[in-house]
Protein backbone atom coordinates (compact mmCIF):
# COMPACT_ATOMS: atom_id res chain seq x y z
CA UNK A 1 0.00 0.00 0.00
CA UNK A 2 1.24 3.52 -0.82
CA UNK A 3 0.89 4.89 2.50
CA UNK A 4 3.17 2.39 4.33
CA UNK A 5 6.10 2.86 1.48
CA UNK A 6 5.98 6.58 2.00
CA UNK A 7 6.17 5.58 6.00
CA UNK A 8 8.81 3.40 5.05
CA UNK A 9 10.85 5.86 3.03
CA UNK A 10 10.30 9.06 5.51
CA UNK A 11 11.72 6.35 8.17
CA UNK A 12 14.84 5.39 6.06
CA UNK A 13 15.53 9.73 4.84
CA UNK A 14 15.02 9.71 8.79
CA UNK A 15 17.56 7.33 9.46
CA UNK A 16 20.00 9.46 7.33
CA UNK A 17 19.02 12.94 8.46
CA UNK A 18 19.92 13.21 12.18
CA UNK A 19 17.82 16.10 13.61
CA UNK A 20 14.58 14.40 12.29
CA UNK A 21 12.59 12.98 14.73
CA UNK A 22 9.84 10.27 14.67
CA UNK A 23 6.31 10.54 16.81
CA UNK A 24 5.60 6.53 17.79
CA UNK A 25 1.70 7.50 18.03
CA UNK A 26 0.99 5.10 15.89
CA UNK A 27 -2.83 6.01 15.29
CA UNK A 28 -3.15 6.19 11.43
CA UNK A 29 -0.91 3.23 11.29
CA UNK A 30 -2.50 1.13 14.31
CA UNK A 31 -6.38 1.82 13.36
CA UNK A 32 -6.76 3.11 9.72
CA UNK A 33 -7.13 1.48 6.56
CA UNK A 34 -5.95 2.96 3.21
CA UNK A 35 -9.02 3.26 1.42
CA UNK A 36 -8.74 5.08 -2.30
CA UNK A 37 -6.11 7.59 -3.89
CA UNK A 38 -2.84 5.47 -3.79
CA UNK A 39 -0.18 7.73 -3.76
CA UNK A 40 -2.21 10.09 -2.39
CA UNK A 41 -3.30 8.97 0.67
CA UNK A 42 -0.26 9.23 3.06
CA UNK A 43 0.42 8.26 6.48
CA UNK A 44 3.46 9.94 7.92
CA UNK A 45 5.71 10.48 11.06
CA UNK A 46 5.25 7.11 12.36
CA UNK A 47 1.45 7.29 11.99
CA UNK A 48 0.58 10.19 13.95
CA UNK A 49 -0.08 12.55 10.97
CA UNK A 50 -2.09 11.73 7.62
CA UNK A 51 -2.09 13.83 4.88
CA UNK A 52 -4.78 13.21 1.78
CA UNK A 53 -4.46 15.20 -1.48
CA UNK A 54 -6.50 15.51 -4.37
CA UNK A 55 -5.67 16.27 -8.10
CA UNK A 56 -8.01 15.95 -11.35
CA UNK A 57 -7.61 11.80 -11.33
CA UNK A 58 -8.48 11.21 -8.33
CA UNK A 59 -9.00 12.22 -4.35
CA UNK A 60 -8.41 9.97 -1.36
CA UNK A 61 -8.93 8.58 1.80
CA UNK A 62 -8.57 5.75 4.90
CA UNK A 63 -11.23 4.44 6.64
CA UNK A 64 -10.80 2.73 10.03
CA UNK A 65 -10.26 -0.70 10.94
CA UNK A 66 -12.51 -1.15 13.29
CA UNK A 67 -16.45 -0.50 12.96
CA UNK A 68 -17.86 1.25 16.48
CA UNK A 69 -20.93 1.26 18.60
CA UNK A 70 -21.15 4.43 20.08
CA UNK A 71 -17.65 6.52 20.82
CA UNK A 72 -15.92 9.66 20.97
CA UNK A 73 -13.64 10.34 17.81
CA UNK A 74 -11.47 13.38 18.13
CA UNK A 75 -9.30 14.53 14.95
CA UNK A 76 -7.43 17.48 14.49
CA UNK A 77 -7.76 18.47 10.99
CA UNK A 78 -6.13 21.43 8.72
CA UNK A 79 -7.57 21.95 5.34
CA UNK A 80 -7.13 22.77 1.85
CA UNK A 81 -5.91 26.89 1.83
CA UNK A 82 -6.06 29.32 -0.93
CA UNK A 83 -8.83 28.46 -3.55
CA UNK A 84 -9.91 25.04 -1.99
CA UNK A 85 -13.16 25.79 -4.07
CA UNK A 86 -15.21 22.30 -5.02
CA UNK A 87 -12.91 20.45 -2.46
CA UNK A 88 -15.06 18.53 -0.05
CA UNK A 89 -12.89 17.34 3.14
CA UNK A 90 -15.28 15.03 5.11
CA UNK A 91 -14.41 12.90 8.30
CA UNK A 92 -17.55 10.90 9.23
CA UNK A 93 -18.66 7.37 10.71
CA UNK A 94 -20.95 5.56 8.33
CA UNK A 95 -22.37 2.01 8.62
CA UNK A 96 -22.94 -0.69 5.93
CA UNK A 97 -25.63 -1.54 3.42
CA UNK A 98 -28.95 -0.12 2.09
CA UNK A 99 -30.59 1.45 5.32
CA UNK A 100 -27.04 2.44 6.52
CA UNK A 101 -26.49 5.26 9.54
CA UNK A 102 -24.00 8.23 9.10
CA UNK A 103 -22.52 11.07 10.99
CA UNK A 104 -20.88 13.43 8.76
CA UNK A 105 -18.65 16.37 9.58
CA UNK A 106 -17.55 17.61 5.83
CA UNK A 107 -15.42 20.87 4.73
CA UNK A 108 -17.07 22.74 1.88
CA UNK A 109 -13.95 24.35 0.32
CA UNK A 110 -14.05 27.97 -1.46
CA UNK A 111 -12.61 30.24 -3.40
CA UNK A 112 -9.36 32.59 -1.87
CA UNK A 113 -10.30 34.61 1.15
CA UNK A 114 -14.01 33.54 1.42
CA UNK A 115 -15.37 31.07 4.01
CA UNK A 116 -15.24 27.38 4.49
CA UNK A 117 -18.25 25.74 5.48
CA UNK A 118 -18.73 23.05 8.30
CA UNK A 119 -21.68 20.77 7.18
CA UNK A 120 -23.06 18.32 9.21
CA UNK A 121 -25.43 15.89 8.61
CA UNK A 122 -26.84 12.74 10.53
CA UNK A 123 -28.07 9.66 8.53
CA UNK A 124 -30.76 7.11 10.47
CA UNK A 125 -31.82 4.08 8.70
CA UNK A 126 -30.40 5.36 5.46
CA UNK A 127 -32.27 8.46 5.54
CA UNK A 128 -30.66 11.93 5.92
CA UNK A 129 -31.72 15.54 4.69
CA UNK A 130 -30.43 16.45 8.72
CA UNK A 131 -28.00 19.17 7.37
CA UNK A 132 -26.45 22.19 9.78
CA UNK A 133 -24.05 24.27 8.05
CA UNK A 134 -21.93 26.27 9.88
CA UNK A 135 -18.96 29.28 9.17
CA UNK A 136 -16.18 28.50 11.79
CA UNK A 137 -14.83 31.64 13.86
CA UNK A 138 -11.14 30.72 12.87
CA UNK A 139 -9.45 29.89 9.54
CA UNK A 140 -9.52 26.30 9.51
CA UNK A 141 -6.47 26.20 7.14
CA UNK A 142 -3.63 27.97 8.68
CA UNK A 143 -3.83 25.30 12.31
CA UNK A 144 -4.65 22.22 13.47
CA UNK A 145 -8.15 22.42 14.66
CA UNK A 146 -9.98 19.20 16.90
CA UNK A 147 -13.01 18.20 15.47
CA UNK A 148 -15.04 15.25 17.42
CA UNK A 149 -17.94 12.89 16.62
CA UNK A 150 -19.31 12.07 20.26
CA UNK A 151 -21.61 9.25 19.85
CA UNK A 152 -23.91 7.18 22.56
CA UNK A 153 -27.41 5.75 23.31
CA UNK A 154 -29.17 9.28 24.29
CA UNK A 155 -27.34 12.07 21.62
CA UNK A 156 -24.95 12.55 19.01
CA UNK A 157 -22.62 16.14 19.76
CA UNK A 158 -20.42 17.34 17.22
CA UNK A 159 -17.42 19.61 18.36
CA UNK A 160 -14.80 22.15 17.47
CA UNK A 161 -12.01 22.25 19.45
CA UNK A 162 -13.82 20.87 22.08
CA UNK A 163 -16.71 23.27 21.92
CA UNK A 164 -20.33 21.42 20.94
CA UNK A 165 -21.52 22.82 17.53
CA UNK A 166 -24.36 20.72 17.69
CA UNK A 167 -26.96 18.36 19.80
CA UNK A 168 -29.04 15.84 18.52
CA UNK A 169 -30.72 13.73 20.99
CA UNK A 170 -32.13 10.39 20.47
CA UNK A 171 -36.10 10.86 20.72
CA UNK A 172 -36.92 7.06 19.16
CA UNK A 173 -39.79 7.58 21.59
CA UNK A 174 -41.25 10.36 18.84
CA UNK A 175 -40.62 8.55 16.04
CA UNK A 176 -37.65 10.25 15.14
CA UNK A 177 -34.40 7.58 13.73
CA UNK A 178 -31.43 7.41 15.73
CA UNK A 179 -28.48 5.83 14.86
CA UNK A 180 -28.20 2.84 17.71
CA UNK A 181 -27.43 -0.23 16.19
CA UNK A 182 -25.50 -0.43 13.46
CA UNK A 183 -21.38 -0.61 14.24
CA UNK A 184 -20.10 2.92 11.80
CA UNK A 185 -16.57 3.28 10.96
CA UNK A 186 -14.82 6.22 10.63
CA UNK A 187 -13.65 7.89 7.33
CA UNK A 188 -11.54 10.64 6.19
CA UNK A 189 -11.76 11.64 2.70
CA UNK A 190 -11.30 14.24 0.09
CA UNK A 191 -13.14 14.29 -3.07
CA UNK A 192 -14.96 16.22 -5.23
CA UNK A 193 -17.61 18.37 -4.77
CA UNK A 194 -17.60 20.75 -7.30
CA UNK A 195 -21.17 20.01 -8.66
CA UNK A 196 -22.79 21.44 -5.22
CA UNK A 197 -20.52 22.13 -2.78
CA UNK A 198 -18.77 25.69 -3.12
CA UNK A 199 -21.29 28.54 -3.76
CA UNK A 200 -24.29 26.44 -4.63
CA UNK A 201 -21.98 24.33 -7.08
CA UNK A 202 -21.31 27.08 -9.05
CA UNK A 203 -17.65 27.44 -8.26
CA UNK A 204 -15.89 24.41 -9.71
CA UNK A 205 -12.16 23.02 -9.05
CA UNK A 206 -9.54 25.14 -10.21
CA UNK A 207 -6.82 22.32 -11.30
CA UNK A 208 -4.32 24.67 -12.18
CA UNK A 209 -3.78 25.19 -8.01
CA UNK A 210 -3.69 21.39 -7.29
CA UNK A 211 -2.79 19.06 -6.01
CA UNK A 212 -5.01 19.97 -2.85
CA UNK A 213 -3.77 18.74 0.43
CA UNK A 214 -5.16 18.33 3.96
CA UNK A 215 -3.85 17.24 7.08
CA UNK A 216 -5.16 15.13 9.92
CA UNK A 217 -3.62 14.16 13.57
CA UNK A 218 -3.47 13.31 16.71
CA UNK A 219 -6.99 10.54 16.12
CA UNK A 220 -7.77 9.25 19.42
CA UNK A 221 -10.84 7.19 20.09
CA UNK A 222 -12.69 6.86 23.40
CA UNK A 223 -14.99 4.10 21.31
CA UNK A 224 -16.77 0.96 21.66
CA UNK A 225 -16.37 -1.99 19.40
CA UNK A 226 -19.29 -4.77 19.14
CA UNK A 227 -16.31 -7.27 18.22
CA UNK A 228 -14.39 -7.28 21.42
CA UNK A 229 -17.17 -5.80 23.78
CA UNK A 230 -20.34 -7.40 24.52
CA UNK A 231 -21.82 -4.24 26.13
CA UNK A 232 -22.14 -1.25 23.49
CA UNK A 233 -25.20 -0.15 24.13
CA UNK A 234 -24.14 0.54 28.30
CA UNK A 235 -21.37 2.36 26.10
CA UNK A 236 -20.49 5.52 28.78
CA UNK A 237 -17.38 6.42 27.45
CA UNK A 238 -17.86 9.72 25.64
CA UNK A 239 -19.05 12.59 27.42
CA UNK A 240 -22.54 11.43 28.42
CA UNK A 241 -23.05 14.37 30.88
CA UNK A 242 -25.54 17.09 30.35
CA UNK A 243 -23.36 20.45 28.77
CA UNK A 244 -21.83 22.75 31.31
CA UNK A 245 -23.96 25.94 31.32
CA UNK A 246 -20.92 27.67 29.85
CA UNK A 247 -20.94 25.48 26.52
CA UNK A 248 -24.57 26.09 26.30
CA UNK A 249 -24.34 29.35 26.26
CA UNK A 250 -21.32 29.16 23.80
CA UNK A 251 -23.77 26.76 21.75
CA UNK A 252 -26.32 29.29 21.34
CA UNK A 253 -23.95 31.72 20.49
CA UNK A 254 -22.71 29.35 17.83
CA UNK A 255 -26.34 28.90 16.46
CA UNK A 256 -26.81 32.83 16.26
CA UNK A 257 -23.56 33.85 14.91
CA UNK A 258 -22.34 30.83 13.10
CA UNK A 259 -24.95 28.82 11.81
CA UNK A 260 -25.96 30.11 7.90
CA UNK A 261 -28.16 26.39 7.14
CA UNK A 262 -30.66 24.67 9.38
CA UNK A 263 -32.67 21.86 8.18
CA UNK A 264 -35.11 22.23 10.49
CA UNK A 265 -36.15 26.03 9.10
CA UNK A 266 -36.24 25.28 5.94
CA UNK A 267 -39.78 25.29 5.07
CA UNK A 268 -39.28 25.26 0.99
CA UNK A 269 -37.71 22.07 1.34
CA UNK A 270 -39.98 19.66 3.77
CA UNK A 271 -42.91 21.63 2.12
CA UNK A 272 -44.95 18.50 3.39
CA UNK A 273 -43.76 18.72 6.72
CA UNK A 274 -40.40 19.46 8.64
CA UNK A 275 -38.86 15.94 10.02
CA UNK A 276 -40.46 15.20 13.69
CA UNK A 277 -37.57 16.36 15.56
CA UNK A 278 -37.69 19.80 14.38
CA UNK A 279 -41.67 20.30 14.73
CA UNK A 280 -41.64 21.51 18.42
CA UNK A 281 -38.50 23.03 19.44
CA UNK A 282 -35.72 25.08 17.71
CA UNK A 283 -32.15 24.20 18.09
CA UNK A 284 -32.32 27.27 20.39
CA UNK A 285 -34.71 25.54 22.52
CA UNK A 286 -33.51 22.27 23.12
CA UNK A 287 -29.91 23.98 23.11
CA UNK A 288 -31.08 25.35 26.57
CA UNK A 289 -32.90 21.92 27.68
CA UNK A 290 -30.14 19.65 26.87
C1 LIG B 1 -18.09 30.86 -0.01
O1 LIG B 1 -18.10 32.26 -0.04
C2 LIG B 1 -19.35 32.83 -0.34
C3 LIG B 1 -19.16 34.34 -0.41
O2 LIG B 1 -18.67 34.85 0.80
C4 LIG B 1 -20.37 32.43 0.71
O3 LIG B 1 -21.64 32.93 0.35
C5 LIG B 1 -20.42 30.92 0.84
O4 LIG B 1 -21.27 30.56 1.91
C6 LIG B 1 -19.02 30.39 1.11
N1 LIG B 1 -18.94 28.94 1.28
C7 LIG B 1 -19.27 28.03 0.38
C8 LIG B 1 -18.97 26.63 0.72
O5 LIG B 1 -19.79 28.28 -0.68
Amino acid sequence: MASYANNYVFLLLCLGLSFCTIAFGGNFNTDFNYLFGDFRANIQTGGNVASLQMDKYSGSGFGSKNAYLFGRFDMQIKLVPGNSAGIVTAYYLSSEGDHHDEIDIEFLGNVTGQPYILQTNIYANGVGGREMQYYLWFDPTQNFHTYSIDWNPQRIMILVDNQPIRVSRNKQGSGVPFPTNQPMRLYTTLWNGEAWATQGGTMKVDWSKGPFTAWFSNFNANACVPSQSNNCVGFNGGTNRGLSIDSRKKLNQIYSKWLVYDYCHDVRRYANGLPNECRRKSPRRMALED
